[in-house]
């Protein structure tokens, strides 16, 4: 074999590195959009749709909560949880498609308009509430018919806590029902210890006016422990045996002995989106709730909810598509990467933007690293393959529902290929 000199060989390595990134290169991806957003494009556009808008989708809407429905299988009740389904028209829906009347609401004004608007609900907050804003429902009650005393479960996390909720039950005379939070591992709040429990069983014993009502630990942390070798299955074998010591000693107490019917007639519940299907009614836990999965954002695509369809999109349209051309100064550091990655040769700039929303159609856009987000028009880069022109419109996926909603003005309902209804969504609210 000859020999190569320096030079030749500095020459020789270099082609082959030179060969060997242009080799690396990413190839170009995406393509148009797909039968299923085409469809539900030209029914935007039949609709006159020009804004940024919220899109569910009804029938992948209805199959999810079939699916939920049918998993739960008459094991344990289900509580829908409001905020993650921040429409009226949207509980609704689902009240009428699961045939249950209970939500869990996380705060204040959401609690008011349901007690007024939809006084049938059988309500439990999710959130244990400042003495005050529960001060101020009662100052402000509703005239519905919405009866507090009977349809409404304040969340109590601490001995403190209940003892500003019993001043407030004695100081306006009303009896309250108090369900208490436990913490099953979450370590968000809640009662964590016997001791303190065993401290605020004193306390509802000694009022008449505080009503047990149940319990409700929170667990979703147990889906995001990495799943090494029995980490995840311990946190979830510790969400049942905390749930079942905590309710054991409930139930033994004089204040759980006095239930007539303990396990029916109180509220024991657990769980969320994420991990509602590990719940089966053998544990002490006797419901469940659900939101987000019903219409599946992007951090729902876990392996517990893989039955479940993505059905609420953002769509909006595209105001400007075309070769990618970083601003003045720096056009070079655009083009560099250009080279590299011919998935950032095309610019696609879209009505508003940087919402916790991820691009779905058409496939192989993505931010620009360069360029940063923008609320008023956010560029998209891509090959060009995905073949956009100014009016198209592009769809994202929220990466979750709460607060997303609410960001669109009414939501648009896309059924049987038509935008049938405009649902409005709740105000935004913390
Ligand atoms: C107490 C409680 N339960 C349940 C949920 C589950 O909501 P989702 O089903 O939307 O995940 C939440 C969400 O924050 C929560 O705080």
């Amino acid at each position: 074999m000859p020999r190569l000199s320096r030079r030749q060989f500095v020459t020789t390595a270099s082609l082959a590195a030179v060969a060997g990134a242009v080799a690396l290169r990413p190839s170009a991806q995406g393509g148009p959009h797909d039968a299923y957003f085409q469809r539900l494009q030209a029914a935007l556009r039949q609709a006159g749709v020009g804004t940024p808008t919220l899109v569910i989708d009804r029938e992948r809407l209805q199959a999810n909560a079939r699916q939920v429905v049918h998993n739960i299988d008459g094991r344990m009740q289900l509580r829908l949880v409001n905020k993650s389904l921040p429409s009226l028209a949207l509980l609704d829906e689902l009240t009428r498609l699961t045939g249950t009347t209970r939500q869990m609401v996380f705060n204040l004004p959401y609690l008011q308009l349901l007690a007024q608007q939809r006084p049938h609900s059988d309500v439990l907050l999710g959130k244990p509430l400042p003495v005050a804003a529960a001060a101020r429902f009662y100052a402000q009650r509703p005239s519905s018919g919405f009866d507090p005393s009977t349809q409404l479960q304040w969340l109590i996390d601490t001995p403190e806590r209940l003892q500003q909720y019993r001043d407030l039950a004695r100081a306006q005379k009303i009896p309250m029902r108090v369900n208490l939070e436990i913490d099953v591992g979450l370590h968000r709040g809640g009662i964590a210890d016997e001791a303190t429990l065993l401290s605020m069983i004193k306390l509802l014993q000694e009022e008449p006016l505080l009503r047990w009502s149940g319990l409700m630990g929170y667990d979703p942390h147990t889906e995001k422990i990495p799943d090494l070798p029995g980490m995840r299955q311990a946190a979830r074998d510790h969400v049942k045996t905390t749930y079942q010591r905590m309710a054991d000693l409930m139930l033994a107490s004089p204040v759980g002995q006095h239930q007539p019917q303990p396990r029916t007639a109180l509220t024991l519940n657990t769980a969320g989106s994420p991990t509602y299907r590990l719940h089966d009614g053998r544990g002490a836990a006797n419901e469940v709730s659900v939101g987000s999965a019903m219409v599946k954002p992007t951090d729902f695509d876990t392996p517990l909810l893989a039955d479940l369809s993505p059905a609420c999109f953002i769509a909006t349209p595209v105001i400007k598509s075309g070769p990618f051309q970083a601003p003045h100064g720096v056009e070079w550091i655009g083009q560099a990467a250009q080279w590299w990655d011919r998935n950032q040769r095309h610019g696609v700039f879209i009505y508003g933007g940087h919402w916790l929303a991820q691009p779905v159609s058409p496939a192989g856009l993505a931010p620009s690293g360069l360029i940063g987000p923008s609320s008023n028009q956010q560029i998209l880069l891509g090959s060009g393959l995905q073949g956009l022109h100014s009016d198209d419109f592009v769809f994202l996926r929220p990466t979750q529902s709460e607060a997303v909603l609410q960001q669109f003005g009414d939501i648009a309902v896309y059924s049987n290929g038509r935008i049938t209804d405009w649902w409005p969504a709740f105000p935004a609210q913390a």
